[in-house]
């Protein structure tokens, strides 16, 4: 029977162990994650989700407070176009995110940086070009794009010097996208060097409209895998979405593909930036408490537990300390929803936006709570204390289980000392 550990995810002349730990953003995904999946092989993502935030509470910088006061005066107005970001704290804070976790990095795996260009900062093209060419300058292995995948992106990079030496790669979830992307990125005589294929069991955005059931990771693999083939493309394919086990893991490389990228596990690995409740909240779901809804103002569903408290609050838009949704023209959907309730409810103190969220505030705040599908098994793959909390994992743990389990097995970790003793302490009651 194969275990993970008999693939090899070759880029090049570098043989990797073919498990990426998923970008999470805001800072989910943290360094010391994409870390351990680097040091044990694999590839790990750190994301640039509103960086000068992670910069802040990383290295102690005041870039978040620096915008807030440099735009104090429109705090009030509704209208949030004139908030733009300085390219210069952007490089900056880019620069110290990277280059302190590049400078940590131990061991033959990678680290990537997931961008997610649905973050149009009200300067779409500026901002990203400047966010990849700042991750670059500072050392990144690679650079993973998502989330609003645009055609042009790559052209963004043409003049940078690691343009070809770093690794590129892009999230798609249907054959038709990728195809887009190849056919306009043709004339850089440059490909992906690696396709991240999503699934509609994935936490964050999706890909897909509210029909996403309709869906399934491996049909669209197995399409797109017979598009490389037909066409002669050696771009290596990367399974995402719902792979919860080493043995899901094997069931994609064995139909061809050259990894998975994993996220939901390692939500509740110590290594993980969500908040300790929040990881308990993750681990107590049932299937019944996640949904996919439509509250984010990119417009992509978006997977969350029901219980999150981004869904139905009405704060007010919070763009001149973030406001990294704002689209091209200074728009944000749910700016929009927000001075709809505003002047619907005249004189009320606290209102409630139903249909959007402010994505920024509550992402920053770990107050959308964004997972898998399979959240819902995370309690498998762990041991209840006699507090009623559960244990959460080592990040090498969690890797390790995908690399070796077979049967679908998840190896729990060794019950941690205080659980034992307080175990103990219960039985002698
Ligand atoms: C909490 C959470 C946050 C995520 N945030 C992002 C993100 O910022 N950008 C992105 O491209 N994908 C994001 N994802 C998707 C993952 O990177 C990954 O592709 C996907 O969740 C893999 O499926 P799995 O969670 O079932 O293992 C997120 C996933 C989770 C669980």
């Amino acid at each position: 029977m194969k275990r993970v550990d008999d693939f090899r995810l070759k880029f090049g002349r570098k043989e990797l162990v073919p498990i990426m730990v998923g970008g999470m953003g805001v800072d989910i995904s943290t360094a010391e994650l994409a870390l351990e999946a680097a040091r044990l092989g694999g590839i790990g993502h750190i994301s640039d989700a509103m960086v000068p935030d992670v910069s802040d509470r990383r290295f102690d910088t005041s870039f978040v407070k620096d915008k807030t006061r440099f735009y104090k005066h429109n705090i009030d107005n509704s209208d949030k176009s004139i908030v733009k970001f300085d390219l210069g704290v952007l490089a900056e804070a880019t620069r110290r995110h990277v280059e302190s976790t590049m400078q940590a990095k131990r061991g033959e795996g990678l680290v990537f940086v997931n961008c997610m260009e649905k973050l149009t900062m009200n300067a779409p093209r500026e901002t990203l070009q400047m966010r990849m060419a700042s991750a670059l300058d500072a050392g990144i292995d690679g650079i993973t794009l998502s989330a609003g995948l645009h055609l042009g992106s790559f052209a963004l990079l043409a003049e940078h010097p690691r343009f070809r030496d770093a690794k590129l790669g892009i999230i798609v979830s249907s054959v038709r996208a990728l195809q887009l992307f190849l056919r306009k990125n043709s004339r850089l005589n440059r490909l992906p060097d690696y396709v991240i294929v999503e699934g509609p069991l994935a936490g964050g955005h999706l890909g897909f409209g509210m029909d996403w059931a309709q869906y399934d990771l491996a049909t669209i693999a197995a399409e797109i895998l017979l598009y490389l083939k037909t066409e002669q493309l050696e771009i290596p394919l990367i399974a995402a979405g719902g792979v919860f086990t080493g043995s899901d893991a094997v069931s994609f490389l064995e139909l061809g593909a050259a990894a998975v990228q994993v996220a939901t596990r390692f939500t509740i690995s110590d290594e993980c930036g969500l908040p300790t409740k929040v990881k308990q909240d993750y681990f107590m779901a049932g299937e019944e408490d996640i949904e996919v809804n439509t509250i984010s103002p990119t417009g992509y569903p978006m997977r969350m537990l029901k219980s999150t408290p981004a869904i139905g609050a009405g704060i007010r838009p919070n763009c001149e300390a973030y406001g990294y949704l704002l689209d091209g023209a200074g728009g944000c959907a749910y700016i929009t929803a927000y001075n709809r309730e505003v002047a619907l409810n005249p004189g009320v103190k606290t209102i409630s936006v139903k249909d959007k969220t402010c994505l920024c505030t509550h992402m920053r705040n770990f107050n959308c709570w964004t997972c898998g599908h399979y959240t819902y098994r995370l309690k498998d793959t762990s041991h209840r204390l006699p507090d009623g909390s559960y244990q959460t994992l080592s990040a090498e743990h969690i890797f390790r289980d995908y690399q070796f389990s077979t049967d679908h097995q998840i190896a729990l970790p060794a019950l941690e000392s205080q659980a034992v003793i307080s175990a103990a302490q219960i039985a002698l009651a």
